[in-house]
């Protein structure tokens, strides 16, 4: 990464969703009108199994405005907590859906758990780019780089475009700390490897978090901070906290953490692409409730 381009400062739109708590971005080229989007969120009223891209829309609207080409739909991993609208924002906007290459992982993992037949491919396919770590891909004149960093699940990834870091679920906000690790697959000693990945890029660099739940005493919401007030302050992993004392406290945490309210949902169609699984006889696309399985 000692690549002159990684010094380009991406102008960084950001769409909050106070319903899944999610950060989407919109990651633009200064220098053109490429553009990215990361992590978006398509609507679910999981009562009533109903979608709407009213959020989705949002995005679109910011893209049209400023006249912006979509070239890239990212996803930081499979969410389990909202539904990705990235194949909604495909057809409306165009660009390439990609995710790390340890999606095959979690498909399979997956498959199994929501016992889909040979037609759920498990190799990725739904995706139109698979990033391992090390990969570099442009936004325009701007490059990415693509980081793996596992622990939230096995196969997210952090994106560094230009001179900022867009971390997904690894580290939150400083106050607030780190993701969970306990879904199947996710490893707190995995994730403090990453984070010191993370926490190796520049002081300087801005880093963006994929979700906000805003920390004890703080009024608003938040998403942007830098590696060096991480570094200094960040409460599960801040002043050099080590490897042991910080997988006890994880895993403690998330041991007293419910289910996200969408998982069943989240990871049938984000396994997918954000793609929804094949429509019934009758023409209705069915979900799957596994019990006691998660
Ligand atoms: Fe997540």
């Amino acid at each position: 990464m000692s690549d002159s381009l990684t010094t380009v400062s991406p102008d960084v739109t950001a769409f909050f969703d106070d319903a899944t708590n999610t950060v989407s971005y919109v990651v633009k080229d200064p220098e053109g009108s490429a553009c990215a989007i990361l992590d978006s969120v398509l609507d679910f009223d999981h009562a009533a199994g109903r979608t709407d891209t009213g959020s989705a829309d949002q995005i679109i609207a910011h893209i049209k405005a400023q006249g912006l080409q979509t070239q890239w739909i990212l996803e930081s991993h499979v969410h389990a907590d909202h539904l990705s609208a990235a194949p909604y924002l495909q057809e409306k906007l165009g660009g390439k859906i990609g995710i790390g290459a340890g999606i095959t992982t979690v498909q399979d993992t997956f498959g199994k758990v929501f016992n889909e037949g040979t037609e759920f491919q498990r190799d990725g396919s739904q995706f139109d780019a698979l990033f391992a770590d090390g990969n570099s891909f442009h936004i325009g004149q701007m490059r990415a780089d693509v980081m793996h960093t596992p622990g939230h699940t096995p196969a997210c990834l952090t994106y560094v475009i230009g001179e900022a870091a867009f971390v997904g679920d690894t580290l939150f906000m400083p106050d607030f700390g780190t993701a969970r690790c306990d879904f199947p697959g996710g490893s707190a000693h995995d994730l403090y490897k990453s984070i010191q990945r993370i926490l190796a890029l520049p002081d300087a660099t801005r880093i963006f978090v994929g979700h906000d739940y805003k920390a004890p005493g703080r009024s608003d919401f938040a998403w942007e901070t830098t590696v060096g007030a991480q570094k200094a302050a960040n409460v599960h992993i801040g002043a050099g906290a080590g490897e042991d004392d910080f997988v006890t406290l994880r895993e403690t945490r998330d041991a007293s953490l419910p289910m996200p309210k969408l998982i069943v949902p989240s990871l049938q169609i984000n396994m997918r692409a954000g793609h929804m699984p094949k429509a019934d006889e009758n023409g209705t696309v069915m979900l799957k409730l596994p019990i006691n399985k998660l």
